[in-house]
């Protein structure tokens, strides 16, 4: 195992130049480009525009996206105006507005001399305890993994739709993190890569990390995952979320749902994995889940190589169509076998949750 990704974070501060960086993960994976954030609004930018995306990611951003605006500004109406533009940024991962509401709760009542190293270490610790929290989830589901290889004893065939890798946490990742501690420990492994159109985080970014790290996986287009599992060619499912909510419905990436109705019907586990950041605990309705809609030129736009390898971006629908980009969709507990924690995997249920954390 290379542990490429071990190199790299994710996002981090750089104390030379006083600027957060990034991996632009909208050049991946045809260009690795570093890229900084010198103000609020190029952190607003990063996360609106999807240079960073997952979860926690955009936890992460928002946090020093928070730094970021003390620097420019540390009069207490610009923080707030900040916070709440940071939270508007993405609505459906919870991440972001924990992220901003622990921020803005650790400031309060700092002076003006203090405050930002206060905001720069806070920021820094919500990533560390990122990499610690991806780190215990992936511990938790390689046992689940090595379970289904002794018993199956060959190569255990993982599903996973979306990017719910390092790329999009801090390092580690949460659906990838178990699949890469299995690969350490001599598990055979290999990985079903969603394509998830339309963004192609599946195919842009989870592929490029699995081979990266020398894991076997094959991209699909997003609706094969059907048929493997009628033929018996996937053991398990392991995807992200954005926001599981306190029943233990999970909010994903559009598709996901699908792809849990699929797995029920054919007796396939499907788990989702996610750090204690991502539960909403607010909600207990999951009408009540904000769902993004975005774009619908991702849709109808495709970018990639051209024969000079200069990337280029084409329409591939009639001019006239009109397209619909929903982002994200919502699994019922009712069809997810476990949840996948830091502290453990549980239930999907308000039951399963509170037992866990509370
Ligand atoms: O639109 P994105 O790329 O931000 O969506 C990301 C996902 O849906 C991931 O699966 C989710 O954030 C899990 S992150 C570890």
């Amino acid at each position: 195992m290379k542990n490429n990704f071990l190199k790299y974070r994710t996002i981090w501060f750089d104390e030379v130049n006083q600027v957060v960086k990034i991996i632009d993960q909208t050049k991946l994976p045809h260009q690795f480009i570093i890229k900084n954030l010198k103000t609020i609004k190029d952190a607003i930018n990063a996360i609106k525009t999807m240079e960073v995306r997952g979860a926690p990611l955009i936890g992460a951003t928002a946090a020093y996206g928070i730094v970021l605006a003390i620097m420019e500004n540390n009069d207490p109406e610009f923080i707030k105006k900040s916070s709440d533009e940071l939270i508007q940024s993405r609505p459906t991962a919870i991440n972001l507005k924990w992220a901003v509401n622990r921020m803005i709760k650790k400031l309060s009542g700092v002076n003006n001399n203090e405050i930002l190293k206060v905001a720069l270490d806070e920021a820094k610790e919500i990533c560390e305890e990122d990499v610690k929290f991806c780190e215990n989830i992936g511990l938790n589901g390689l046992k689940i993994i090595e379970e289904i290889y002794n018993k199956k004893k060959d190569t255990v065939n993982i599903l996973t739709h979306c990017n719910a890798g390092w790329l999009a946490t801090i390092n580690w990742g949460t659906a990838t993190s178990s699949i890469y501690h299995a690969h350490k420990k001599g598990i055979k492994v290999h990985v079903w890569v969603d394509e998830t159109r339309p963004r192609n985080q599946g195919a842009n970014l989870t592929s490029y990390e699995l081979n990266e790290e020398e894991i076997p996986n094959t991209i699909i287009a997003d609706n094969t995952g059907g048929i493997l599992m009628q033929r018996g060619d996937v053991d398990m499912c392991i995807v992200g979320t954005d926001r599981t909510i306190a029943t233990g419905d999970v909010a994903n990436k559009i598709g996901t749902y699908l792809k849990a109705l699929a797995a029920h019907d054919n007796n396939v586990p499907f788990y989702v994995a996610l750090p204690s950041s991502t539960i909403d605990w607010e909600t207990t309705d999951l009408k009540n889940i904000p769902i993004e809609e975005r774009n619908s030129e991702e849709l109808s736009h495709v970018e990639g190589l051209d024969e000079n390898n200069n990337v280029k971006k084409v329409l591939i629908y009639p001019k006239k169509s009109k397209a619909m980009n929903l982002a994200f969709d919502v699994t019922p507990a009712k069809y997810i076998t476990g949840l996948i924690t830091e502290k453990g995997v549980c239930e999907a249920s308000s039951n399963g949750l509170r037992k866990l954390f509370k």
